[in-house]
């Protein structure tokens, strides 16, 4: 299976330390952000990668990661999201390099104590449609939020008001190629994005959205100083650091 790696965006919500240099490239402990979700996809058996990056320091991802051989990647891939369309929109310029296959896409500020392993396993048995991960949080108004009966899920408010459960959707998502077909029917949303809510609300209409619950930690180091810190502070410990 592909992968997908999305750090485009501005990150303009951590300013000023965005302000010189691309989110994804701002330390959690002893490495970049983005090492992060590429060892991820690595752990989960995926060599073959697309970093779709933005803004105004793009050529640094190819200094910092060249050809990805470090990581143990066999391919690697880069392109370019001009503006901060969304989500969805940074997406959209996967469908070449995805070349009609299933695939894991992950968001270039998302880390995971367990990795993905046995959700992008399962996708692979999956017979049709798309697979997510829930996780619960304390501030649901935040992110994605999943409502759920059973293994089902019935719908995804992207940053509720008033959350209807404390579920969040993370951010690594498993396609099928028809992904690129439903983006392209998307309207901006009220923020001006693409958003990848709105492509998962109908593989749920569809009736084929599944989910796994995430296990261990998770975390979007990029969402504000606070997150960054908490990541930080969070690998660092793992890594036997007495702080
Ligand atoms: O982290 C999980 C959350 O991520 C989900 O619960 C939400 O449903 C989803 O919309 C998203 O919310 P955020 O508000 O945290 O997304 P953010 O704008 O911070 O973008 C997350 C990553 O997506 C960012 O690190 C890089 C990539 N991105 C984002 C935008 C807006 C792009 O590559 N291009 C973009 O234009």
């Amino acid at each position: 299976m592909k992968g997908v790696v999305l750090a485009g965006g501005l990150g303009t919500r951590l300013n000023p330390l965005t302000k010189i240099t691309n989110k994804h490239l701002l330390p959690i402990y002893q490495k970049p952000m983005i090492f992060y979700p590429i060892e991820m996809l690595v752990q989960a058996g995926i060599k073959e990668v697309l970093i779709v990056t933005g803004g105004n320091n793009a050529g640094d991802f190819l200094r910092l990661i060249g050809n990805g051989k470090q990581f143990g990647l066999r391919h690697l891939e880069y392109t370019y999201q001009e503006g901060e369309g969304g989500i969805a929109d940074a997406l959209s310029l996967a469908e070449d390099f995805v070349d009609g296959h299933k695939f894991t896409v992950v968001l270039g500020d998302n880390l995971l104590e367990k990795g993905i392993r046995h959700g992008v396993e399962a996708f692979q048995n999956q017979p049709e449609g798309a697979r997510i991960f829930l996780k619960e949080v304390d501030h649901p108004w935040e992110y994605g939020i999943a409502t759920v009966e059973g293994k089902r899920i019935t719908q995804i408010i992207e940053k509720p008001k008033d959350p209807a459960s404390n579920l969040a959707v993370i951010g690594v998502y498993m396609y099928p190629a028809d992904v690129f077909d439903f983006i392209k029917g998307l309207e901006p949303s009220a923020r001006g994005e693409l958003e990848i809510t709105d492509v998962n609300n109908r593989y749920i209409a569809q009736g084929t959205m599944q989910y796994d619950l995430v296990d261990g930690w998770w975390m979007d180091a990029g969402e504000n100083a606070e997150a960054l810190l908490m990541a930080n502070l969070t690998v660092a410990r793992m890594e036997g650091v007495a702080i």
